[in-house]
């Protein structure tokens, strides 16, 4: 795994969009992963930027959001579908059929769940995948156990992830106990990945996630196997890293190498 540490949460979200964008200009009609929470608003914000001063257009983009909670009308402000709508999608010149998120109001979610992955197949599948990482390790929402070849389904969110995202919700009687997510083996099959985390809340799972064992214990340990991801970090989600100074030389290095190229 590629692993870049940054000075903090704007650098991250900068760098993160740049790729973004550089993938964009090889591929217009990119197939984007897509997640919520507070770590890629930032990048959000960037890439509105970006396509605001013309430099990114996501006419031809499709995109397949991570997951979503049960239950929740796309319209209630906790949805992950709301979220998107607001912090991305209401500001750019996606067309609405290019978007894909998992239906929380399905009466079938065994159906919907093989469906969503059909669709991503017929597109030929995930071409950059942005994922965050929950303090249990989860990446979409497959915590702790989840199987690392699984597909898209229902999982039951774990206790700490109910604490952790209450933060958002009214009262925390409020968090959806079940969601639809991506499953390790969807996020896995995508042609590459782009990694973010930042805070010291997130140092302590990070460093399990890119240097502890790959287990089904920290979904996001099995990044590691994956040929072409990208972990952008900040200072404070890095600092338990064990080689943390390997990293930076190493990104020096490609720097150096580049320039003089
Ligand atoms: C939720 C989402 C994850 C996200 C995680 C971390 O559980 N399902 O995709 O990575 O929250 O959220 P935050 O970025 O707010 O720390």
């Amino acid at each position: 795994m590629r692993v870049i540490i940054v000075k903090n949460y704007d650098e991250m979200s900068k760098k993160a969009a740049g790729i973004i964008k550089n993938r964009l200009e090889q591929k217009p009609d990119l197939v984007l992963g897509l997640a919520t929470g507070s770590t890629p608003m930032g990048l959000y914000k960037e890439l509105i930027r970006l396509h605001k001063e013309k430099s990114v257009s996501f006419a031809k983009v499709r995109t397949f959001n991570l997951d979503e909670y049960l239950g929740l009308k796309p319209d209630n402000d906790q949805s992950y579908h709301y979220f998107m709508f607001e912090n991305l999608f209401k500001h750019i010149d996606i067309p609405r059929e290019n978007i894909y998120i998992p239906d929380g109001l399905t009466n079938d979610p065994g159906k919907f769940c093989q469906w969503y992955e059909e669709e991503i197949e017929k597109v030929g599948g995930l071409d950059l995948q942005v994922i965050g990482i929950g303090r249990d390790g989860h990446i979409g929402f497959n915590e702790p156990g989840s199987s690392l070849a699984s597909l898209t389904r229902v999982k039951t969110l774990d206790e700490q992830t109910i604490k952790d995202n209450s933060r958002f919700f009214e009262k925390p009687e409020d968090v959806p106990h079940f969601a639809i997510t991506m499953g390790v083996g969807t996020i896995l099959e995508a042609k590459e990945i782009l990694f973010l985390a930042n805070g010291a809340s997130k140092s302590e799972i990070v460093a399990r996630a890119i240097e502890g064992p790959v287990t089904s214990q920290v979904t996001a340990s099995i990044l590691q196997i994956h040929p072409k991801a990208i972990a952008i970090l900040d200072e404070e989600a890095a600092t338990s890293l064990q080689r943390k100074d390997y990293y930076k030389y190493a990104e020096e290095q490609v720097r150096q190498f580049e320039k003089n190229s």
